[in-house]
Order: structure tokens, then sequence, then C-alpha cells
């Protein structure tokens, strides 16, 4: 007999009303600054994962892997995830890593139970699949799962083709893995940037792919007072406009909020969004001098001086 108590982790943020986390269980998400990582947890160390498995196929496969991986032998892995954001797939994938599924429904989520079988099959291949690797077309660092992971986005690009050199000291807000602040950098007069990510896959792709000792890469969410240096000269961005999935408005005017925090009078934000997106109002109540650079694709660049 052993007294060691039970361990268990939670991966990503399962829905209350679809399946219940045990008390008392390591929350890991990689979009919880400083939170630990599925990667580093002990094979063969947990009694139980809890896990709401990502839409991305490599990134649920890999998550789903590393779960099994830290599982002890027999210990039970719960997955679960909207029946059309890989939710339909799990029962498959679980079985193609040799488990035995037992399959439930709940608001439109597919739940599956298994136990971690003795032999599981191919956890090695699919943790390969999704794990990090220099992309040979971005010339980039990146990961299945963050955004825009293989391809450049075009509003970024849609910025970058119009950014004026940057100098001084600024910020990127939202910088994913460093596409925005890997141009920027390219100012010999840009003297300090700081990269802020609130997915910690991201910023440790960022990390690699800006080794300038101007650059700083925060795993952190913009939204944090004082989560960077104040009175800036320029800050960039490509802002978020999506939570959990869902178009998500406020998100982008929170990042439009703390710009205007952080740059100095006179500091200049250069922002890309989709046409659609009401942004023009806030900047309009927090810059002096808001105007249009250039609008191509469904992307508007604008430039806002405080
Ligand atoms: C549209 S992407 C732009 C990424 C990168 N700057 C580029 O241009 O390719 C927005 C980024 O903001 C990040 N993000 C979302 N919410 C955030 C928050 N609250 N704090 C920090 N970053 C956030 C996302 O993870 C994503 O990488």
């Amino acid at each position: 007999m052993t007294d060691t108590p039970d361990t268990h982790a939670v991966y990503g943020a399962p829905p209350r009303e679809v399946v219940d986390a045990p008390a008392g269980a390591i929350r890991i998400s990689p979009l919880t600054p400083g939170s630990p990582l599925l990667e580093d947890l002990a094979p063969g160390s947990l009694d139980s994962v809890t896990l709401l498995a990502p839409p991305g196929t490599a990134e649920r496969r890999y998550a789903l892997a590393l779960a099994l991986r830290a599982l002890k032998d027999g210990g039970r892995l719960v997955a679960a995830a909207p029946k059309d954001k890989g939710g339909s797939r799990l029962r498959k994938e679980l079985e193609a890593f040799g488990c035995t599924v037992n399959e439930d429904s709940r608001r439109h989520h597919r739940i599956a139970t298994v136990r971690k079988p003795a032999a599981p099959v191919g956890l090695d291949a699919a943790i390969a699949e999704g794990a990090p690797r220099l992309h040979p077309g971005l010339g980039l660092w990146t990961q299945p799962g963050v955004f825009s992971w293989d391809r450049i986005d075009p509003g970024s690009a849609l910025l970058v083709k119009s950014l004026p050199p940057m100098a001084g000291k600024g910020a990127d807000l939202g910088a994913g893995i460093g596409y925005l602040a890997h141009t920027i950098l390219t100012s010999p007069k840009v003297e300090k940037l700081t990269l802020i990510e609130i997915d910690g896959r991201a910023a440790a792709a960022a990390t690699r792919n800006v080794a300038d000792p101007r650059a700083e890469v925060l795993w952190a969410d913009v939204r944090s007072s004082g989560v960077a240096p104040a009175s800036l000269d320029f800050v960039v961005m490509n802002p978020p406009f999506h939570d959990a999935g869902v178009e998500d408005k406020q998100l982008g005017q929170a990042f439009i909020r703390q710009a205007a925090a952080l740059l100095r009078k006179g500091g200049v934000l250069w922002l890309v969004a989709n046409r659609h997106l009401p942004y023009e109002h806030v900047l309009g109540e927090l810059f002096r001098n808001v105007q249009p650079r250039a609008d191509a694709g469904g992307y508007k660049v604008i430039e806002a001086v405080k």
C-alpha cells in the first residue's frame, strides 16, 4: 500500500457543465501565463488528466499524446471537445493510440474517457508532429496551434508593408511568434522592443525568432496593468478579435486602450485590423490624430498619434 496522494491535472479550460475536474488538480494551459507545461510533466506521474482538446488536429493529437505519456499505467484521461471542433474525432484518435474509449455527449461536446493502456501506440510520433519547429517556408520557429502557425497572416503582411522604420522604445502587443517584431528590429534606430504574448508556445517561438539584445519577450496578458515599460515611442499590433473562438471586439479595444496607456504623448500606434472591426471610435477618443494608411484584401492599417 502507498499513501501518496493522487495527482490530477487539468489541461485547457473544460467547461464545468461538460466535465468536472478533480479538486486540487494542477491547472495547465498555454494560454495562462506562468502555467506549468504539459511537456514538462514527468512521464507516468499522474493518476488522471482532464483535458479540453484543442481544435487543430496536430495540436489536439499532441496534447492527447502528452497527457497519455504523463499518466501512470491505467491512469484515467477524460478528453472533451465541441463536436464540430474535434470532438467527433476524439474516439478514433484515442483508439489509434491503443486506448479503449468510452464516449459520452453533453452540451454539444463529445467526452471520451480512457485508461492509459499498458503499451500505447504512436505517442512519440504525435508528439513530434505537434512540437515546435523551424518552419522552412517562414524561416521562423513556430508550432501547430499558435496563431497562423504555418503561414504569414495577410493582415500582418500588410502592416509590415506599410510600416516606416520605427525608432526608440516600443512594444508589440499580441506578438505571436514575432513576425512583426522581426521586421521592426531591422531598424537600427529601435532601442528596445517588448513583445507581449498570452500564448506561451508563441512566446517561446518568438524568443527564438527575435534573438536580439534589444528585444524582450514576455509571456503575459496585454490587459494586465504595468505589463510593459510606459512612455513608449511606438506600439505595433495586429490585435486579436477572438476569445475562445468567439468574435470579441472588446479584446481589440482593450489592446488599443493599453497601447494608449503605454505610449508617451506624441508616441505612435500602428495597427492592422479586419476592415469591419469598429476601432475608429475608441482610437478617436484616445489619440489626437488617427489616419488610415492602407486598405487592401479586407484589412485596414491605421496610424494613430497620441
Ligand atoms: C492576430 S494575432 C497577431 C500575432 C502577430 N503579432 C502577427 O502579426 O503575426 C494576435 C495575437 O494576440 C495574442 N493574444 C490574444 N489575447 C491576448 C492577450 N490578452 N494578451 C496578449 N496576447 C494576446 C494571440 O495569442 C495572438 O498571437
